[in-house]
């Protein structure tokens, strides 16, 4: 199936706010194109849409992705157009530096998982895919623990924590109460019925908001937010920018406390209207710019 703009929509991820992301590092550029040295590093790869606009739009980028099976996609999209490897953004320091992209004009991180994950996968991923057992690994290569083991061993205070991070604390007790009560859980189905009860309103289903919080915990994806900011921020050259697409509170509180801890100021783009009615993922979605600047590098 292909929309109007010949993407193939099972196979790719529909990227969000691609144009700004494209505008936000021209902004000192007069030209509309990249100079031919401009290097930018998309931390999170996916299917390879942002890469693919970067790389129109004339950068030499290098994308890194950790789940094996987003990066093929990738690859066989983009061929040597881009520098792609598999790796975790949160070593995105030593990958720069084996790849010779030490200094850089741009940082993308567009956080969280793809709607290939949530659509196509048989990873657990989607509350819609009941059967699938509740694994969520974006590597199982790497990572030995599912979604599933976490529900099936944690105690009630550290599932309560573990929701906490995308529900409220009450919320997150009763449910945590919940699942202790009625282990072993193996499958998104199992979860689904727990999560029942915990209805926010008629637009979001129950078992968005636990399904969200177990595939944060799963990939350790704020921890990993916590260790890429600096060592993406230090590999900017003077007027670089680091891009940050988040979709979530857990994710904005990181990005704001670590620009307050390093002084660094941010600036907020939202989508558009169109974007948003066209592409739903795109309604939560925020761009943070931060610049590196004179002032910064001397700070360093
Ligand atoms: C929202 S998708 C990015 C989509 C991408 N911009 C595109 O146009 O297809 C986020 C991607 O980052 C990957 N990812 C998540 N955490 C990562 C990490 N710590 N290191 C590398 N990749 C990661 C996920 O597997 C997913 O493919």
């Amino acid at each position: 199936m292909k929309n109007s703009n010949s993407i193939n929509v099972d196979k790719y991820h529909e990227p969000v706010m691609v144009s700004e992301v494209i505008e936000s590092l021209h902004l000192n550029n007069k030209s509309k194109h990249f100079n031919k040295f401009s290097k930018i590093i998309d931390a999170t790869l996916g299917t390879g849409g942002h890469t693919q606009a970067l790389v129109d739009a004339g950068g030499q980028v290098l994308g890194i992705e950790m789940d094996p099976k987003m990066l093929s996609v990738a690859k066989e999209r983009l061929g040597s157009k881009a520098t792609l490897v598999k790796g975790n953004f949160s070593e995105i320091e030593e990958i720069a530096k084996s790849n010779d992209f030490s200094k850089v004009d741009g940082v993308l991180l567009d956080l969280g998982v793809s709607n290939i994950h949530l659509k196509q996968d048989d990873r657990g991923f989607s509350f819609s895919n009941k059967d699938q057992v509740l694994d969520m690994r974006l590597d199982s290569e790497k990572q030995g623990v599912t979604a599933s083991d976490l529900v099936n061993a944690l105690d009630a205070t550290q599932l309560t924590n573990l929701f906490a991070v995308v529900m409220s604390f009450n919320s997150s007790r009763k449910l945590a109460k919940k699942i202790v009560n009625n282990r072993p859980i193996k499958t998104v189905g199992d979860l689904v019925e727990i999560s029942a009860e915990f209805k926010k309103n008629e637009t979001l289903h129950p078992a968005t908001l636990p399904m969200l919080a177990l595939r944060i915990a799963v990939n350790s994806e704020l921890e990993n937010l916590k260790k890429v900011l600096p060592k993406a921020y230090n590999l900017l050259s003077e007027g670089g920018k680091l891009l940050v697409i988040t979709f979530h509170s857990g994710e904005v509180d990181i990005l704001k406390k670590y620009c307050r801890s390093a002084n660094l100021q941010s600036d907020l783009v939202l989508p558009g209207e169109i974007e948003v009615e066209q592409n739903p993922r795109s309604r939560s979605a925020k761009l943070w710019i931060i610049t590196k600047n004179k002032k910064d590098l001397k700070k360093k």
